[in-house]
This record gives C-alpha cells, sequence and structure tokens, in this order.
C-alpha cells in the first residue's frame, strides 16, 4: 500500500500532475502545485461538478466570493471559539500528533487486521466467500469491528463534551493494545485553531485583523439575500462555489489529502425549516450519484454517518472514497440547520430572512450542505486510474485510465515518422481537432512509445497519420484502454472522439 501510494506520488510528478510548492526551496510542507496536466485534470473536475450541480440545476446558482472576510464573520460562523483541532505532543519523539487522526489510526490498524482476515478467507473460498457474511459472523473480525466502533464512538463523546483528558487515556490505552507511535509518555490534549491570520491594511493602528477564509461556505451565507433577491430565487434553492480554503493543518500528510492551502466546491441548499431529514437525505443520494457516474468502482465508496458533529451541524455524513491508504473522507454532507444566517444575523444586525409566499410567513431558512475538497478529488481520480497493467506477454504497461471526460489531453495526434508530408496532415488534423479539444501532437521516437507515454499521461484516444492516411484520409485511432485500434475516415474524428470524452 506504501509503495502503491509512493508510486502515486512519483508519477503525478513526473507526468507534470503535481509538484511540491517552492520545489526549488526545497518545498513548503503541505502546500503543492499542479502543473500543466494537473491543472487540466482538475479543471476538467471543477467543470463536471459545476455542470452536474449549476448548470443541470434550474434552482441552482453558482457565486465567486471573496477570501478575505469581514472578521466578523469568523466570531458569528463559530470559527473563532470552535475551529480546532485537538493537538498531543510525545514527549520523546517529539512529534506532534493530531488527537483525534492518531485515534483513526490505531482504528485503521483494527481494520487492516479485518482486511487481512478477509483476504485470508476469500483465498479460501473462492467464488463462494460471501464478504459481507464472513465479517458479520466470523468471531476474530466481530471482536475488531467492535472495538474500532467503541474506541471511535468514545473518542467522539470526549471531544464533544471536550473531555480532552479522556481522548488522552484512549490514547494511552490504544497505545499499549495496537501500537501506532511506538512510545507513551504524552503530554496533555490541547486545542489549536485551524485558522491563519492576517492584515488588512497598511499602517500599524489601523491595520485590521483578517483571517482567510478555512471553508468558502461562509461567502454564501453572507451573500444570501443578495442572491436570492437578485435571482428572484424561491425556496428550496441552493448557491454553489469553487475557491480556495486555507487549514493550519498540522498532521500535514498524505500529499494532497490534507494540505494547508486547497479549493473546496460548495453547495447550500436553503431549504424550509422541518424539511431538513428529506434534503439531507436527498443530497446524499445525489452525490453519491455523481461519484457513480465517473466509473470509478462502485466498491471504492461507502457512507460514514458521523457521531461527532462540528459545531454548526444537526446531522452529517461522509461519502469516503478508498485511497491508496484506506478508506477516507472525500466528500461531506451536512445539516447546518439555521446555524449560520442566524448568527449571522445576530452579529451583523441585518435580518437574513426569507418571504415564504405559499405558506405567507417570514423565516430564516434552513441549510442543508454539500461539500467536497477538490485537491482530495483529484486525489481519489488520480490514485485510482493509475495501474500497473500485466500485458500477458512478460511486459507490463504503466496506464492512467482517466475517465475520458476528465482526461487533460484528449487526443495526441502522431505522424508515423517525421517526413513524407506525415508531419503536415498530423498538424491539419491537429489544428481543426483543437478547436473543440484538448489535443497535443507528438512526433518524437517510435509510435509505439508515443503510445506508451500517452498511457501513462492518461490520454484516452491515439490517432496516427502514416502514408495511407496521404491517400484516403483515413487515420488509425487507437484507444487507451483497450489498446484496440481501428482506421477511421479524418472528416470522422471530431465526432468519434466527442463520443468518448464529452460530458
Ligand atoms: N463547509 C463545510 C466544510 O468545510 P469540512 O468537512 O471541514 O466541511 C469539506 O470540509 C471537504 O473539504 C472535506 O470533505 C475535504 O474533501 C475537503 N478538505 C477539508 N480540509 C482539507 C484539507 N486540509 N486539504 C484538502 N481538502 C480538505
Amino acid at each position: 500500500q506504501e509503495d502503491d501510494f509512493k508510486r502515486v506520488i512519483s508519477h503525478a510528478k513526473e507526468y507534470g500532475y503535481v509538484v511540491q510548492s517552492s520545489e526549488i526551496y526545497d518545498g513548503l510542507s503541505a502546500v503543492y502545485d499542479y502543473a500543466q496536466n494537473g491543472a487540466e485534470l482538475k479543471k476538467n473536475i471543477r467543470e463536471y461538478w459545476w455542470r452536474a450541480m449549476v448548470q443541470l440545476h434550474e434552482n441552482i446558482v453558482g457565486i465567486d466570493a471573496a477570501i478575505f472576510m469581514h472578521p466578523t464573520t469568523w466570531k458569528a460562523s463559530g470559527h473563532v471559539d470552535a475551529f480546532n483541532d485537538p493537538l498531543i505532543d510525545n514527549k520523546d519523539s517529539k512529534k506532534r500528533y493530531r488527537a483525534d487522526v492518531l485515534i483513526e489510526d490505531y482504528v485503521a490498524k483494527l481494520e487492516a487486521k479485518v482486511e487481512k482476515e478477509v483476504d485470508k478467507a476469500a483465498k479460501r473460498f473462492g467464488d463462494a466467500f460471501d464478504r459481507e457474511q464472513f465479517v458479520s459472523t466470523h468471531p476474530r473480525v466481530v471482536k475488531y469491528l467492535e472495538q474500532a466502533d467503541t474506541i471511535i464512538k468514545r473518542m467522539a463523546r470526549s471531544l464533544e463534551q471536550e473531555d480532552l483528558a479522556d481522548v488522552k487515556a484512549l490514547i494511552e490505552e490504544l497505545e499499549i493494545t495496537c501500537p501506532v507511535s511506538g512510545s507513551r509518555n504524552w503530554t496533555d490534549v490541547k486545542q489549536f485553531n485551524l485558522m491563519f491570520g492576517t492584515k488588512l491594511g497598511a499602517s500599524a493602528d489601523s491595520a485590521m485583523d483578517l483571517y482567510l477564509r478555512p471553508e468558502t461556505a461562509q461567502g454564501i451565507f453572507v451573500n444570501f439575500l443578495n442572491v436570492q433577491k437578485s435571482g428572484r430565487m424561491k425556496i428550496p434553492f441552493g448557491i454553489a462555489q469553487v475557491g480556495k480554503a486555507f487549514r493550519n493543518e498540522i498532521v500535514a500528510r498524505q500529499f494532497i489529502f490534507r494540505m494547508r492551502e486547497f479549493e473546496q466546491m460548495e453547495m447550500q441548499f436553503f431549504i424550509r425549516p422541518g424539511e431538513q431529514k428529506k434534503w439531507y437525505e436527498h443530497w446524499k443520494a445525489a452525490r453519491m450519484q455523481w461519484h457513480l457516474s465517473l466509473g470509478l468502482g462502485e466498491e471504492n465508496y461507502r457512507f460514514h454517518d458521523h457521531e461527532k458533529l462540528a459545531h454548526y451541524a444537526d446531522a452529517a455524513a461522509d461519502i469516503e472514497f478508498r485511497f491508496p491508504f484506506g478508506f477516507k473522507e472525500l466528500e461531506g454532507i451536512h445539516s447546518r440547520t439555521d446555524f449560520d444566517l442566524a448568527n449571522h444575523e445576530k452579529y451583523s444586525g441585518k435580518k437574513l430572512q426569507y418571504f415564504d409566499p405559499e405558506l405567507n410567513e417570514h423565516y430564516t431558512p434552513y441549510v442543508v450542505e454539500t461539500s467536497i475538497g477538490l485537491d482530495r478529488m483529484f486525489l481519489a481520480v488520480f490514485s485510482h486510474c493509475l495501474q500497473e497493467e500485466d500485458l500477458g506477454d512478460g511486459n507490463t504497461r504503466t496506464v492512467l485510465r482517466l475517465p475520458g471526460v476528465l482526461a487533460p489531453t484528449k487526443a495526441a495526434i502522431l505522424p508515423l515518422i517525421k517526413r513524407d508530408g506525415l508531419p503536415e496532415l498530423a498538424r491539419e488534423i491537429l489544428d481543426d481537432l483543437k478547436w473543440d479539444f484538448n489535443v497535443q501532437y507528438d512526433e518524437k521516437d517510435a509510435v509505439g512509445r508515443r503510445y506508451r507515454r500517452q498511457d501513462a499521461a492518461g490520454t484516452p484516444i491515439c490517432i496516427t497519420v502514416d502514408h495511407q492516411s496521404l491517400e484516403d484520409r483515413t487515420v488509425t485511432l487507437r484507444h487507451r484502454d483497450s489498446m484496440e485500434q481501428e482506421r477511421v475516415p479524418i472528416d470522422q474524428l471530431g465526432s468519434l472522439i466527442g463520443r468518448e470524452v464529452d460530458m
């Protein structure tokens, strides 16, 4: 697993997807840059989300609010007082941990034990193996899962009640039963605020303390009335946004899974009070459907209903994805009640209510939000699609099986050789296709090597121009996934590519 993940990180760098920020200065921890292919993949994920959420919903509109917000925003939202991570230091190793992440690591160890038992049994029983039945009846597995559940529940309860002494006690107990850190000498658990501070204004006296936004959602809440009025929106309706968010994450690890500067794709859905359960279930299902539409495999997703709720929520669930380091949160669906609007009303003194013409009454709308990290989605797609494929003839190939709609380059156009007018015809094809698709010209190396290079970069289609092309204006179209080739007329290329890569 660790090796797989290392391969993901090095492939991302080698093929122009993701690199460490400021690498020539040895990088900045938990900050990353997207290179030429990464920027395209990220843009395509963003557009895939925007289309599903905004374009296809008559009652959802998109905005783009500023990163800087009035500092009172964060008082009202609860982030100044409650947006904390519980930290604990190990006195021996001098390492700092997020207590909840550390506890999750203990639980992951138990889950790894379960997976080991499952693998063993699956091998023994072959086709007759029923995973669900096995994990619900096998005594050792049942015990592990019960232990994991008890640990998570106790952690959630203690964090919610701010019983930090019990969080420490739990870590001390777990370090004995399933060691993760290897040492047992801990400090007390302390809360640490995750917001980055900065200043607005030049002079020392008049400068205003600001925060970099830790979530994009508040830009939507403060604009609720502007959008509702100018768009004449009727409840239920949604406001969507994609933008940067910043958190001073202490456990900076797992590549772009947990970053200090990242992008969120959020949607706040404003509803009648009392209807939150229905809409919460609706958006849970709708968001799962969106994920499944990309075809990365149903077995790689699961819901995780929260016991420990954020300061603003009355119900919350994650959509988890099977990352190379196990199932982890990819997206959150939160029922936020009227927490945010009511608090902004209180702190700003401005009425943030909606007049419901059907009910003939004013009320503060409730909100169900969907919130997904763009970078985390990138990691899910990229890590899943990177595969080492056995070709059966003693050879393997590295192939990045990105869904066509997300692939940075849709087709590569390759003249078989660099003379006889083939490059000119290849460029003619490129100049025609580039108006509709992101396409690339590649003439270096033997064509087999170029295919492999495009496979590894994730390009779904290669178009090879040869001598026959000059005579009958047909080319070879090669598919990345099946490696099948077909002869097609040049004038059909646009529609053939479109069929494979359009949304
Ligand atoms: N407005 C609600 C909110 O921000 P969250 O669960 O804190 O909720 C939502 O974050 C999503 O944002 C997460 O599911 C994750 O995909 C992404 N995210 C959060 N922190 C992140 C980080 N440090 N790096 C990358 N993505 C992050």
